[in-house]
């Protein structure tokens, strides 16, 4: 659509711009973004008090489609997305059967295309059914689309198996995305070897599982000297080898969850299962080391690891519960709330590990509002105020270890492509309410 946003601050740190400014969006791209524009032939929107962004982009996302539509659905995960604000997302192939060829490949963006509300963006698997054997067939889901390469959910153990699939995915120019896990010293563990978990009297993860597991990675990146992302890590072990990492002149990205910024082992209270999730939640002092890595860009990348379960499957003992948490509808209140406000990290840097950033390692077209870009947008009003009720999620599922934070900075309106998705908490296609927007903007200047 043609629309110019108006009275609104944007913080666009690729393009250098953050204050006040003015944006013009024509069709499905932005045209020109200035501090006045003048006098433009379009409707407007008076964004007085409310903030600009580029379109989160979170890389770390699981639908649960094909095969565990009781979870999630491409669709209801986009409409998640795009209420969140986030209009790409990457999505993990641990689905059922996994994305491992181009066929489901080829699916996964058939129904993103279907559903027409966030980009999808589909990560291919690594091994064949992600079992940590054979190469899965790289090069033709890469000629599909696939914008990089993952196990995501189990590690791949075999060293041997990893190194030539960095090499392969290197050859490729994309990405792999590792899920640093040493089985051997996490299998059957539920929460983090810590003070909690020992008082629940649970089997325990330790952070050298981790660790152990990011030092490999490092090693054979450093004689590969691909694309290395680290996913979702959760100890202060695996931020030292980072630092030791750029010492060493090996270049590695690597990210983290909301979950694992915010919260510690604590938050599991009395076998609480909405706080279950690989790797688990550590201490105090793994927080604080994660929250500094990602003011420094040591950690360099936030995403979610949205990971939709059933309540039923949730409600059952912590031991038999499944691992995950989803993410995509409270990961910018959280991180604006709980560390914007808090002074540990400015909305430039925000804006670069959630949307510049990721965008960058997965070689997309996102992530800057500079003219020409699409006009994929989210407008944030830091003061809209809402208490986390999983009952209003889009998402298929709940389970969020969230529930009744009080947060602030809502998005208010998602753009992907000039299209409105999201306006003031409406999806398309799924709110019956939702507006006609053209009648509600002004259209005089
Ligand atoms: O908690 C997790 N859930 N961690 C993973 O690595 C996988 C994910 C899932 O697929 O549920
Ligand atoms: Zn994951």
């Amino acid at each position: 659509m043609d629309l110019l946003l108006k009275g609104g601050v944007l913080h666009d740190p690729e393009n250098g711009w953050e204050g006040p400014a003015e944006v013009l969006i024509r069709g499905n791209k932005i045209e020109a973004v200035s501090l006045s524009l003048g006098p433009v032939d379009v409707p407007f929107w008076d964004l007085q008090g409310k903030i600009i962004l580029p379109g989160l982009v979170d890389m770390h996302v699981h639908l649960r489609e094909p095969g565990n539509e009781g979870k999630e659905t491409i669709a209801t995960g986009c409409a998640a997305a795009v209420a969140g604000g986030v209009t790409s997302i990457a999505c993990m192939p641990n689905t059922d059967p996994p994305a491992d060829n181009k066929e489901i490949i080829c699916y996964i963006k058939e129904r993103a295309k279907r559903a027409d509300l966030a980009k999808v963006y589909p990560i291919g698997a690594i091994t064949r059914g992600i079992k940590g054997k054979e190469i899965a067939p790289m090069w033709e889901m890469a000629q599909e689309g696939a914008k990089g390469f993952s196990d995501d959910g189990n590690p791949v153990s075999d060293s041997g198996v990893m190194l030539r699939a960095m090499q392969y995915a290197l050859n490729l120019g994309l990405p792999v995305i590792s899920h640093c896990e040493d089985l051997s010293l996490a299998a059957g563990g539920v929460v983090h070897a810590g003070n909690h978990g020992y008082r629940l009297g649970l089997p325990v993860i330790s952070p050298a599982s981790e660790a152990v597991m990011v030092a490999r990675d490092l090693l054979l990146q450093k004689e590969i000297k691909g694309k290395l992302h680290l996913a979702h890590l959760s100890a202060r072990e695996s931020v030292e080898l980072l630092r030791w990492a750029k010492g060493a002149g090996i270049s590695v990205s690597a990210e983290a969850t909301p979950h694992h910024l915010l919260l510690t082992e604590e938050a599991v209270g009395n076998f609480k299962t909405e706080a279950k999730m690989n790797p688990p939640l550590r201490t105090s002092a793994d927080r604080e080391a994660l929250q500094r890595a990602l003011k420094e860009g040591f950690i360099g990348v936030i995403a979610t690891d949205h990971a939709p379960h059933r309540l039923q499957e949730k409600e059952d003992d912590f031991l038999s519960a499944p691992f995950g948490v989803i993410g995509l509808e409270t990961a910018f209140p959280l991180l604006w709330t709980k560390m914007v406000e808090e002074g540990l990290l400015t909305v430039s840097e925000l804006v670069d590990r959630f949307s510049s950033a990721p965008a960058r390692l997965l070689d997309i077209p996102a992530g800057s509002l500079k003219p020409g870009a699409p006009a994929d947008i989210v407008v944030v009003d830091p003061q809209a105020e809402q208490v986390v009720s999983g009952e209003r999620f889009f998402s298929r599922s709940r389970n969020t270890p969230f529930e009744g934070w009080r947060l602030k900075g809502y998005p208010v309106m998602t753009m992907v492509d000039g299209d409105i998705k999201m306006w003031q908490g409406k999806v398309k296609g799924f709110s019956e309410d939702f507006p006609e927007i053209k009648s509600i903007l002004q259209t005089r200047r």
